[in-house]
């Protein structure tokens, strides 16, 4: 095995990429979001971004073939040679299904799953506050030292486009369509481990390196 690929799988608001941030850091690799990628593309103006941009305003899923190309594209790269963790992918299982043909025996993968109920996300999602960089705020939970300014790399804040209750709720059926179902599918594979998202992000970030230490 040449190393490892983390996958934290959530619905939308369950605190992936406040998670994937730290966790990349702590395990020093690479964190891939293809929600952040698609919003880069969608910033330089890309024939993918726009392609993209109708799906993710709508609240629906990218189309596979899309989403895997692109993420493939990025975890090509030499930086992801000893593994990455994944924020947001796969999350139909034809992502999942292609994804582990590709890692075949080379990688071991640790799929993280943060549950949270709900109305816990409606509340996360309208006072999330994001930056370029693909780090999160909230207003109320986790608010900037200074207004409208990452902490953590001092980008300008924004809201999100599709971090609307109307949307929210769009993207929530569409994790229960199409990505819940992943659960299952890791699990029977010995793969699962499950952490309760409604905690504090400092426990839940604990609960998520106990999975690290309990399969890696
Ligand atoms: P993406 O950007 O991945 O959005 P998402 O899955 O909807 O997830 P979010 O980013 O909304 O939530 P998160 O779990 O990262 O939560 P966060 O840590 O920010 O995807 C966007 C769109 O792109 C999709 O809808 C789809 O169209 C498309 N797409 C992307 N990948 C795709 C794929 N593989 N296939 C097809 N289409 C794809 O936290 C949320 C808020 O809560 C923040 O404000 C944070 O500060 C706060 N918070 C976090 N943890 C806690 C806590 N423990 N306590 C209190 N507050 C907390
Ligand atoms: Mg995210």
């Amino acid at each position: 095995m040449s190393g490892t690929v983390v996958i934290l799988l959530g619905a939308p608001g369950a605190g992936k990429g406040t998670q994937a941030v730290r966790l990349a850091e702590e395990l020093a690799l690479p964190h891939v979001s293809t929600g952040d990628l698609f919003r880069e593309n969608l910033s330089r103006g890309t024939e993918l971004g726009q392609k993209a941009k109708g799906y993710m305003s709508r609240g629906k899923l990218v189309p596979d073939e899309l989403v895997i190309d692109m993420l493939f594209d990025r975890v090509g790269q030499s930086d992801c040679a000893r593994g990455y963790l994944l924020d947001g992918f796969p999350r139909t299982t034809g992502q999942a299904d292609t994804l582990g043909v590709r890692l075949s025996d080379e990688f071991g993968v640790i799929v993280i799953e943060i549950a949270v109920d709900d109305s816990t996300i409606v509340e996360r999602i309208t006072g999330r506050l994001s930056c370029k960089d693909g780090h999160v705020h909230h207003r109320t939970f986790s608010p900037p030292r200074a207004e409208g300014v990452c902490d953590m790399c001092g980008s300008e804040l924004y809201q999100r486009e599709d971090d609307t209750e109307v949307v929210v709720t769009k993207r929530l059926a569409e994790y229960d369509a199409q990505t819940a179902p992943l659960v299952a599918y890791y699990e029977e594979q010995g793969v699962l481990c499950t952490v309760d998202g409604r905690q504090a992000p400092d426990e839940v970030f604990e609960a998520c390196k106990g999975c690290l230490g309990a399969e890696a």
